[in-house]
């Protein structure tokens, strides 16, 4: 599930946060992994939809970030979660980039 466009934080440096497969921030109250994988970021919330597992320490393979409790995975880009799976999708969050800084919308 990706949330609307219309409230956008500046987050950090491009440069910077592509020095990581996977930043941990802490933005305006909620937890976010923003996920430099194959040439783009993906921003998506850190507990995962199942048992509330933090996703932080998952693998990301195949624009797929997965849960290392009960190995489901998310799509990067619309958040769904792999078949099989009652939960609900990842919350995906809005990216841009602009003046060389990463801005992510919780709008
Ligand atoms: S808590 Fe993530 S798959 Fe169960």
């Amino acid at each position: 599930m990706t949330v609307g466009e219309g409230h956008w934080v500046a987050v950090g440096e491009t440069n910077s946060l592509r020095q990581r497969t996977t930043n941990r921030l802490r933005v305006e109250n909620l937890d976010i992994l923003l996920i430099w994988h194959s040439g783009q970021f993906h921003a998506c919330e850190r507990a995962c939809p199942h048992e509330l597992a933090d996703l932080a320490p998952g693998k990301v393979i195949g624009g797929r970030i997965h849960c290392p409790h009960h190995r489901a995975s998310f799509d990067l880009t619309d958040g769904s979660v792999s078949p099989g799976w009652s939960c609900g999708g990842l919350i995906i969050y809005p990216v841009r980039i602009q003046d060389e800084q990463v801005w992510i919308s919780l709008a």
